[in-house]
């Protein structure tokens, strides 16, 4: 089956002010998550669902992001001779992933703005929105399966994840309609980041979208919401309630795992889970992990 490209955006311009100072000099999404900055593991994610066309879009220390996704011949070189095969390849691996573009998004005022930022870039099509801070297990699926259902349906598509209701004042929230697909549901309206007393429901999205350019005009009209930020959410909330701009907007409900870099303790959390899962780390870790639990 040939799969058509899609292009993908990855706002990744934020302060990472939680993670000062490791992020003084160095976009967050550079912080390694075992041995991998972690947007590697977003750009994985985007070619693996059919991207070949990313445009990540920056804040200050973009250097950082644009030096990591291209080549660095002296490094190789150095390999080379060495005959160190295995190293070599893990330099050369995100230069090769996909073309990747680089905008800046100027004042920083908010997620909204920078998915406004790719209109130039994305054109008049469909276009995938992936967040650096949710890491998404490359042996489950989600970023697919939601362009197949926008694909098939014509619709806007957000990913959706029941989290515990103390928590869903940390994300947008949707309230929804059942479908006839167990994964998919219609997205009557969202709140970003409610209170959880005033929360439509327990699904959070999560930072992936596939979304038509119709989006576009409407985050040209979003005026600031919370936190004084042009929201995406506000923008999606504009949709849903008028399919007449784009059609419906549908999420699909992720139940695999999901590793939240964005938190300190759920990134150092994310770093053993990820680790214990490699064989080359793994083993050793999990004895160790095993021999701290008692001690503690
Ligand atoms: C953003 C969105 C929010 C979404 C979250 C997912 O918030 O505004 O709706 O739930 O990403 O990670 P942020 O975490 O950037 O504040």
């Amino acid at each position: 089956m040939t799969r058509t490209s899609i292009k993908a955006v990855i706002p990744a311009a934020g302060l990472g002010t939680r993670f000062l100072p490791a992020t003084k000099a160095m976009p967050k999404e550079m912080l390694p998550v075992v041995d991998k900055p972690a947007i590697q593991y977003v750009v994985e994610e985007a070619v693996a669902a059919g991207s070949d066309d990313v445009l990540v879009v920056v804040g200050r220390n973009k250097n950082a992001l644009a030096n990591h996704f291209d080549r660095v011949t002296e490094l190789e070189h150095t390999l080379a001779q060495k005959g160190d095969d295995s190293k070599l390849e893990k330099v050369m691996a995100a230069s090769r992933l996909a073309d990747v573009h680089f905008v800046r998004q100027g004042d920083p005022l908010g997620l909204g703005h920078a998915v406004l930022r790719a209109r130039k870039h994305v054109g008049n099509e469909t276009f995938a929105v992936l967040l650096g801070d949710d890491l998404i297990d490359a042996r489950d699926v989600l970023l697919s399966r939601m362009i197949e259902v926008s694909r098939t349906q014509s619709a806007t598509v957000i990913a959706l994840m029941e989290v515990d209701p103390s928590h869903i004042h940390m994300y947008g929230c949707a309230a929804v309609d059942a479908t006839g697909e167990d994964d998919v549901v219609k997205v009557k309206y969202l709140v970003e980041k409610p209170a959880a007393a005033d929360a439509p429901s327990n699904l959070a999205v999560i930072g992936r979208y596939v979304l038509k350019p119709e989006i576009f005009d409407v985050l040209e009209k979003t005026e600031p919401g919370k936190g004084g930020e042009i929201q995406l959410t506000d923008a999606l909330e504009a949709l849903a309630a008028d399919e007449e701009i784009a059609g419906p907007v549908l999420g699909v409900v992720f139940r695999g795992r999901r590793y939240d870099t964005g938190d300190r303790l759920d990134y150092i959390k994310s770093n053993v889970l990820l680790a214990l899962d490699r064989d080359d780390l793994g083993p050793d870790l999990s004895a160790w992990v095993k021999e701290l639990a008692e001690r503690l």
